[in-house]
Protein backbone atom coordinates (compact mmCIF):
# COMPACT_ATOMS: atom_id res chain seq x y z
CA UNK A 1 0.00 0.00 0.00
CA UNK A 2 1.52 3.13 -0.93
CA UNK A 3 1.79 5.79 1.87
CA UNK A 4 -0.38 8.65 1.27
CA UNK A 5 1.22 11.32 3.57
CA UNK A 6 4.84 11.87 1.62
CA UNK A 7 6.07 14.09 4.29
CA UNK A 8 5.68 14.62 8.09
CA UNK A 9 6.90 17.35 10.17
CA UNK A 10 6.39 17.70 13.77
CA UNK A 11 7.19 20.29 16.37
CA UNK A 12 10.49 21.20 14.03
CA UNK A 13 13.09 23.62 15.11
CA UNK A 14 16.90 23.83 13.63
CA UNK A 15 19.60 25.72 15.34
CA UNK A 16 22.86 26.51 13.83
CA UNK A 17 25.74 27.24 16.69
CA UNK A 18 22.67 27.65 19.15
CA UNK A 19 20.37 30.48 17.23
CA UNK A 20 17.38 29.11 16.45
CA UNK A 21 16.48 29.62 12.34
CA UNK A 22 13.43 27.30 12.50
CA UNK A 23 10.99 27.11 15.58
CA UNK A 24 8.30 24.44 16.13
CA UNK A 25 7.14 23.59 12.53
CA UNK A 26 3.96 21.38 12.07
CA UNK A 27 2.49 20.12 8.42
CA UNK A 28 1.77 17.34 5.99
CA UNK A 29 2.40 17.09 2.61
CA UNK A 30 -0.06 14.46 0.98
CA UNK A 31 0.60 12.61 -2.31
CA UNK A 32 0.31 14.83 -5.53
CA UNK A 33 0.20 18.09 -3.50
CA UNK A 34 2.97 20.64 -5.59
CA UNK A 35 3.76 22.48 -2.78
CA UNK A 36 5.25 26.39 -3.09
CA UNK A 37 7.89 27.46 -0.01
CA UNK A 38 8.60 30.31 0.13
CA UNK A 39 9.07 33.48 2.31
CA UNK A 40 12.47 36.34 2.37
CA UNK A 41 15.70 35.47 2.06
CA UNK A 42 16.80 33.44 5.62
CA UNK A 43 14.15 32.67 6.33
CA UNK A 44 15.09 28.83 6.51
CA UNK A 45 13.61 27.50 3.46
CA UNK A 46 16.50 25.69 2.64
CA UNK A 47 17.03 25.05 6.04
CA UNK A 48 13.66 23.06 6.04
CA UNK A 49 14.21 21.08 3.16
CA UNK A 50 18.07 19.84 4.57
CA UNK A 51 15.82 18.65 8.07
CA UNK A 52 13.44 16.84 6.08
CA UNK A 53 16.37 15.27 3.81
CA UNK A 54 18.13 14.18 6.69
CA UNK A 55 21.21 16.45 6.01
CA UNK A 56 21.46 18.89 9.51
CA UNK A 57 19.68 17.16 12.56
CA UNK A 58 16.93 19.13 14.04
CA UNK A 59 17.48 20.27 17.65
CA UNK A 60 13.38 20.01 18.23
CA UNK A 61 10.67 17.64 16.88
CA UNK A 62 10.85 15.53 13.96
CA UNK A 63 10.54 14.94 9.65
CA UNK A 64 9.30 11.56 8.41
CA UNK A 65 8.93 11.11 4.79
CA UNK A 66 6.95 8.43 3.61
CA UNK A 67 5.93 7.43 6.68
CA UNK A 68 9.46 6.97 8.24
CA UNK A 69 11.47 8.60 10.23
CA UNK A 70 14.50 10.24 8.37
CA UNK A 71 16.96 8.46 10.09
CA UNK A 72 15.60 5.05 9.03
CA UNK A 73 14.98 5.96 5.57
CA UNK A 74 15.94 3.62 2.87
CA UNK A 75 13.74 4.72 -0.12
CA UNK A 76 16.26 7.50 -1.11
CA UNK A 77 15.45 6.08 -4.39
CA UNK A 78 12.29 7.90 -4.43
CA UNK A 79 13.23 10.99 -4.09
CA UNK A 80 14.85 13.81 -6.51
CA UNK A 81 16.58 16.98 -4.55
CA UNK A 82 17.86 19.65 -6.14
CA UNK A 83 20.56 21.97 -3.50
CA UNK A 84 20.15 25.59 -4.41
CA UNK A 85 23.48 26.25 -5.15
CA UNK A 86 25.57 23.64 -7.29
CA UNK A 87 29.23 24.87 -7.01
CA UNK A 88 30.22 26.16 -10.85
CA UNK A 89 32.51 23.69 -12.83
CA UNK A 90 35.87 24.86 -13.96
CA UNK A 91 36.31 24.08 -17.77
CA UNK A 92 37.99 21.02 -17.41
CA UNK A 93 35.90 19.01 -14.82
CA UNK A 94 36.10 15.59 -16.61
CA UNK A 95 32.38 14.74 -16.55
CA UNK A 96 30.12 14.68 -19.12
CA UNK A 97 26.11 15.87 -19.16
CA UNK A 98 24.92 12.25 -19.65
CA UNK A 99 27.44 11.19 -16.78
CA UNK A 100 26.38 13.90 -14.06
CA UNK A 101 22.73 13.29 -15.20
CA UNK A 102 23.09 9.12 -14.63
CA UNK A 103 24.57 9.84 -11.17
CA UNK A 104 20.92 10.23 -10.27
CA UNK A 105 20.41 6.44 -10.91
CA UNK A 106 23.46 5.34 -9.07
CA UNK A 107 20.83 5.19 -5.27
CA UNK A 108 18.63 2.51 -7.30
CA UNK A 109 21.88 0.37 -8.35
CA UNK A 110 23.88 -2.30 -6.48
CA UNK A 111 27.53 -2.60 -8.33
CA UNK A 112 28.73 -2.79 -10.79
CA UNK A 113 27.80 0.69 -11.68
CA UNK A 114 27.69 0.67 -14.95
CA UNK A 115 25.02 1.58 -17.57
CA UNK A 116 23.23 -0.58 -19.43
CA UNK A 117 20.74 0.00 -22.39
CA UNK A 118 17.95 0.91 -20.06
CA UNK A 119 19.94 3.50 -18.07
CA UNK A 120 20.88 5.68 -21.26
CA UNK A 121 17.66 5.78 -22.42
CA UNK A 122 16.56 7.43 -18.93
CA UNK A 123 19.31 9.75 -18.96
CA UNK A 124 18.12 11.04 -23.03
CA UNK A 125 15.11 10.82 -21.62
CA UNK A 126 15.59 13.22 -19.13
CA UNK A 127 17.79 15.21 -20.86
CA UNK A 128 15.14 15.77 -23.74
CA UNK A 129 12.16 16.87 -21.31
CA UNK A 130 14.64 19.75 -20.38
CA UNK A 131 15.82 20.54 -23.87
CA UNK A 132 19.55 19.53 -24.08
CA UNK A 133 19.62 16.15 -25.26
CA UNK A 134 22.25 17.22 -27.99
CA UNK A 135 24.42 18.31 -25.04
CA UNK A 136 24.79 14.79 -23.31
CA UNK A 137 28.41 14.40 -24.60
CA UNK A 138 30.01 17.66 -23.79
CA UNK A 139 32.11 18.29 -20.46
CA UNK A 140 29.45 19.77 -17.55
CA UNK A 141 32.22 22.74 -17.30
CA UNK A 142 31.98 23.74 -20.85
CA UNK A 143 28.53 24.72 -20.59
CA UNK A 144 26.65 28.08 -19.54
CA UNK A 145 25.40 28.63 -16.02
CA UNK A 146 21.81 28.01 -16.95
CA UNK A 147 22.87 24.89 -19.33
CA UNK A 148 24.40 23.37 -15.89
CA UNK A 149 21.38 24.10 -14.25
CA UNK A 150 19.04 21.95 -16.79
CA UNK A 151 21.32 19.24 -16.36
CA UNK A 152 20.86 19.27 -12.64
CA UNK A 153 17.47 19.63 -13.07
CA UNK A 154 17.60 16.44 -15.20
CA UNK A 155 19.69 14.62 -12.59
CA UNK A 156 16.85 15.24 -10.18
CA UNK A 157 13.88 13.87 -12.39
CA UNK A 158 16.37 10.69 -14.13
CA UNK A 159 15.03 8.34 -11.26
CA UNK A 160 11.48 8.94 -12.06
CA UNK A 161 11.10 10.12 -8.27
CA UNK A 162 7.55 9.64 -6.45
CA UNK A 163 9.26 13.08 -4.30
CA UNK A 164 10.73 16.04 -5.98
CA UNK A 165 12.24 18.45 -3.86
CA UNK A 166 13.90 21.45 -6.00
CA UNK A 167 15.43 24.43 -4.15
CA UNK A 168 15.24 27.69 -6.50
CA UNK A 169 15.75 25.58 -9.61
CA UNK A 170 14.74 28.22 -12.01
CA UNK A 171 17.13 31.19 -11.01
CA UNK A 172 19.37 30.42 -13.96
CA UNK A 173 17.09 29.63 -16.58
CA UNK A 174 15.91 32.08 -19.32
CA UNK A 175 12.36 32.90 -19.34
CA UNK A 176 11.70 30.35 -22.53
CA UNK A 177 13.08 27.59 -20.49
CA UNK A 178 11.66 28.66 -17.00
CA UNK A 179 8.39 27.96 -18.90
CA UNK A 180 8.73 24.95 -20.36
CA UNK A 181 10.75 23.92 -16.94
CA UNK A 182 7.07 24.66 -15.25
CA UNK A 183 4.66 22.82 -18.17
CA UNK A 184 7.54 20.06 -17.62
CA UNK A 185 7.05 19.66 -13.23
CA UNK A 186 3.30 20.52 -13.85
CA UNK A 187 2.92 17.39 -15.94
CA UNK A 188 4.86 15.24 -13.66
CA UNK A 189 2.44 16.62 -10.86
CA UNK A 190 -0.74 16.18 -12.50
CA UNK A 191 -0.18 13.08 -14.73
CA UNK A 192 2.44 11.00 -12.76
CA UNK A 193 1.13 12.16 -9.50
CA UNK A 194 4.37 13.32 -8.67
CA UNK A 195 4.45 15.17 -4.76
CA UNK A 196 6.43 18.16 -6.14
CA UNK A 197 8.19 20.50 -2.97
CA UNK A 198 9.65 23.47 -4.94
CA UNK A 199 11.27 26.77 -3.39
CA UNK A 200 10.91 29.60 -5.79
CA UNK A 201 10.96 33.41 -5.43
CA UNK A 202 9.22 33.55 -8.13
CA UNK A 203 5.91 34.12 -7.02
CA UNK A 204 4.02 34.46 -10.24
CA UNK A 205 4.91 31.16 -11.59
CA UNK A 206 4.39 29.92 -8.45
CA UNK A 207 0.34 30.46 -7.65
CA UNK A 208 0.04 29.52 -11.61
CA UNK A 209 1.45 26.13 -10.75
CA UNK A 210 1.38 24.66 -7.40
CA UNK A 211 -1.47 23.59 -5.49
CA UNK A 212 -0.39 24.68 -1.87
CA UNK A 213 1.50 27.54 -0.45
CA UNK A 214 3.57 27.20 2.30
CA UNK A 215 5.15 30.70 3.48
CA UNK A 216 7.68 30.52 6.40
CA UNK A 217 9.93 33.17 7.86
CA UNK A 218 11.18 30.81 10.66
CA UNK A 219 8.38 29.76 11.74
CA UNK A 220 4.80 28.97 9.77
CA UNK A 221 3.35 32.10 8.63
CA UNK A 222 0.74 30.10 6.36
CA UNK A 223 0.14 27.23 5.06
CA UNK A 224 -2.67 26.00 2.87
CA UNK A 225 -4.39 26.21 -0.18
CA UNK A 226 -4.25 29.07 -2.90
CA UNK A 227 -7.69 29.85 -2.46
CA UNK A 228 -7.61 30.11 1.55
CA UNK A 229 -4.72 32.45 0.78
CA UNK A 230 -6.41 34.74 -1.31
CA UNK A 231 -9.26 34.86 0.91
CA UNK A 232 -7.19 35.70 3.91
CA UNK A 233 -6.72 39.15 5.12
CA UNK A 234 -3.82 39.18 6.75
CA UNK A 235 -2.18 37.71 4.19
CA UNK A 236 -1.53 40.77 2.53
CA UNK A 237 -0.14 42.42 5.97
CA UNK A 238 2.74 39.62 5.72
CA UNK A 239 3.16 39.28 1.82
CA UNK A 240 2.17 42.99 1.27
CA UNK A 241 -0.73 43.66 -0.97
CA UNK A 242 0.85 43.78 -4.47
CA UNK A 243 2.37 40.02 -3.83
CA UNK A 244 -0.38 38.83 -2.67
CA UNK A 245 -2.00 40.49 -5.30
CA UNK A 246 -0.07 39.03 -8.03
CA UNK A 247 -0.59 35.45 -6.58
CA UNK A 248 -3.84 35.19 -6.68
CA UNK A 249 -4.31 36.90 -9.68
CA UNK A 250 -1.70 34.19 -11.81
CA UNK A 251 -3.82 31.39 -9.77
CA UNK A 252 -6.20 29.35 -11.71
N1 LIG B 1 25.52 26.40 7.68
C1 LIG B 1 25.04 27.44 8.36
N2 LIG B 1 25.63 27.89 9.49
C2 LIG B 1 25.12 28.93 10.19
N3 LIG B 1 23.99 29.59 9.85
C3 LIG B 1 23.36 29.20 8.74
C4 LIG B 1 23.82 28.11 7.93
N4 LIG B 1 22.99 27.94 6.89
C5 LIG B 1 22.03 28.89 7.03
N5 LIG B 1 22.25 29.65 8.14
C6 LIG B 1 21.38 30.74 8.61
O1 LIG B 1 20.08 30.20 8.79
C7 LIG B 1 19.09 31.12 8.34
C8 LIG B 1 18.21 30.45 7.29
O2 LIG B 1 19.00 30.19 6.13
P1 LIG B 1 18.41 29.45 4.86
O3 LIG B 1 19.53 29.20 3.93
O4 LIG B 1 17.63 28.28 5.31
O5 LIG B 1 17.41 30.57 4.28
P2 LIG B 1 16.57 30.59 2.93
O6 LIG B 1 15.16 30.87 3.29
O7 LIG B 1 16.85 29.37 2.15
O8 LIG B 1 17.18 31.88 2.20
P3 LIG B 1 17.37 32.21 0.62
O9 LIG B 1 16.05 32.70 0.10
O10 LIG B 1 18.38 33.31 0.63
O11 LIG B 1 17.87 30.97 -0.05
C9 LIG B 1 19.85 32.35 7.85
O12 LIG B 1 19.83 33.30 8.88
C10 LIG B 1 21.25 31.84 7.59
O13 LIG B 1 22.17 32.86 7.82
MG1 LIG C 1 17.70 29.02 0.34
Amino acid sequence: MPVDTIVSVRGLGVEYNFIEVLSDLTFEVQRGDYVGLVGPNGSGKSTLIKAILGLLRPSRGSAEVFGKNISVLKEWDKIGYLPQRIQSFNPHFPSTVEEIVSLGLVSKKSFPRRMGTKDRAAVLRALEMLNIGDLAHRLIGELSGGQQQRAFIARALVNDPELLILDEPTAALDPETRESFFSVLHRLNREGSVTVILVTHDIGSVGEYATKLLYIDKKIIFYGSFDEFCLSDPMSRFFGSSAQHIICHKHH
